[in-house]
């Protein structure tokens, strides 16, 4: 492949180009998932830029999950980012299954509770009503790329916190033993930065960037809700996308 020269009468910061040029580079597969890349001095020297000019092009593509670092190792060409679509009801099961990877959880915590406030209120709960609590990590071919914590209103599916929820997918579970169908969900996204707790569990950084989305999910009526959840994904895994019609 034709090296891209940096252009040092551009208008266009150095850092940029030699960040847009690796960028190309493995978004085209010329450099693969888990292929070292140039180390800053290899830049510093091809390029004839500095070492802070070098250092901030990889540090941009590692903010932005083209690349990871290993301590003391160097740069290397991170996994393709996931692609997942906001417009589908879909569960995480399904989403992974449609990938071709092996969905997975671990359990951290399922109890039924009482809860106030506004989940209550977002829930619609009675006074009384019984909340299936249920937190997991989310895995991929045994990686872990999200925590999720569900919210069910247990009247619906009374008995569910006896299920294992290890090797089981909660959508198909309130389908196949509840006969519950789902209708529609109203989500939102946010970005956040890991917690220690966060970081420990899926296996990055404390501080590394973080999607996280509330699901509302309602009944086929599309007005009974039913869940409400709050998923963690590691931003440097994770792509959202949206379909925008006119
Ligand atoms: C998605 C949603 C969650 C939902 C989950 C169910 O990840 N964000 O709100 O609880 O799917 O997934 P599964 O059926 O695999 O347990």
């Amino acid at each position: 492949m034709k090296e891209a020269k940096v252009n040092k009468e551009s208008p266009v910061p150095l850092y940029y180009q030699v960040k847009e040029n690796l960028k190309e580079k493995i978004e085209s597969g010329v450099l693969e998932p888990n292929e070292r890349l140039p180390s800053e001095r290899d830049l510093e020297n091809k390029h004839g830029i500095s070492r802070m000019t070098a250092r901030r092009a990889l540090t941009e593509l590692e903010s932005e999950g083209y690349v990871y670092r290993e301590q003391g190792k160097g740069s290397y060409v991170a996994e393709p980012k996931l692609r997942q679509a906001l417009s589908k009801l879909t569960s995480f099961t399904e989403d992974m299954q449609d990938r071709g990877l092996e969905p997975g959880a671990e359990v951290l915590n399922k109890e039924l509770i009482t809860v106030e406030d506004q989940l209550s209120d977002k829930l619609m709960l009675q006074s009384g009503e019984k909340v299936f609590l249920l937190r997991r990590v989310r895995l991929a071919d045994n990686e872990p790329l999200a925590i999720e914590t569900s919210h069910l209103r247990n009247k619906f599916c009374p008995g569910i916190e006896e299920f294992d929820f290890k090797d089981r997918s909660l959508y198909e579970t309130l389908k196949r033993e509840f006969g519950i169908n789902l209708g529609r969900a109203e989500q939102s996204v946010e970005a956040n930065l890991a917690s220690k707790f966060k970081a420990d569990v899926l296996n990055v950084e404390k501080g590394s960037p973080m999607l996280t989305t509330e699901r509302l999910t309602f009944l086929t009526d599309g007005e009974t809700p039913i869940e409400l959840a709050r998923s963690t994904y590691r931003g440097d895994r994770y792509k959202m996308l949206v379909e925008l019609r006119r």
